[in-house]
């Protein structure tokens, strides 16, 4: 099996990217944020504060979650229900960031994001997918971008979709959840040290595309 690992900072394009560079090459595209998302979704729903660590945990003994594949896209089954749009609330955002940085929940995920990399060739984005889940991933990508033109795509984003985004708050956002996964205990956010570093500040996303590609296929020849 082929694995790529894709990590980087929130908004750094890495789903879209990855996800278009799979289909290019046949690869499955596993957006690891998702799980944290579901889990984040979770203890929203059942009350569960990110600071009670103990409810948290017991809330990982109930949670069931599973990623689908629909037409080579994933979906989110969170306890038997299809969860892949509420889950990307800014809330939901905030929340699984808050989370992720509990060694419980990182346990909980390892075996399940792993599983997928034995089956398949898979195109993998996260935090610490080239650093943790798959360290001897073929190629180790770390995908960036300036927080300011991260939070620009975002609020434009928005726009398309006919809402009226706060640029400032958002740009507070990406840096708060900065902060959070590159100074978390465990697993923190951090290229790895065979990974390549892909700035995409100044790329279109077409750019950032091939780019990725060009670096992928360098490594399957
Ligand atoms: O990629 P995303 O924005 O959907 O991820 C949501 C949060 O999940 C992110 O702020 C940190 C966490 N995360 C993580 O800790 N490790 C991963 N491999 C993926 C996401």
């Amino acid at each position: 099996m082929f694995s790529v690992a894709i990590d980087g900072p929130a908004g750094a394009g890495k789903s879209t990217i990855a996800k278009a560079a799979a289909s290019q090459l046949g690869f499955i595209y596993v957006d690891t944020g998702a799980l944290y998302r579901a889990i984040g979704l979770f203890c929203i729903d059942n009350g569960i504060s990110s600071d009670d660590t103990s409810s948290v945990e017991e809330g990982l003994e109930r949670i069931n979650i599973e990623l689908v594949f629909v037409e080579g896209v994933q979906r989110v089954i969170l306890c038997g229900k299809d969860v892949s749009d509420d889950i990307r609330t800014e809330q939901v955002s905030m929340m699984a960031s808050e989370i992720s940085r509990l060694p419980a929940v990182r346990k909980f995920l390892l075996g399940l994001q792993r599983g997928f990399a034995e089956k398949n060739d898979v195109i993998m984005d996260g935090r610490d997918i080239g650093t943790v889940v798959l360290p001897d991933a073929d190629v180790k990508i770390f995908l960036t971008a300036s927080a300011e033109s991260r939070a620009k795509r975002r609020t434009l984003q928005l726009e398309e979709k006919g809402e009226t985004p706060d640029y400032d708050k958002i740009l507070e956002d990406i840096k708060k959840r900065d902060y959070n996964d590159s100074h978390r205990e465990i697993a923190p956010l951090k290229p790895a040290d065979d990974g390549i570093i892909v700035d995409t500040t100044e790329l279109t996303l077409d750019e950032s595309i091939e780019k990725i590609r060009e670096i992928i296929s360098g490594r399957m020849n």
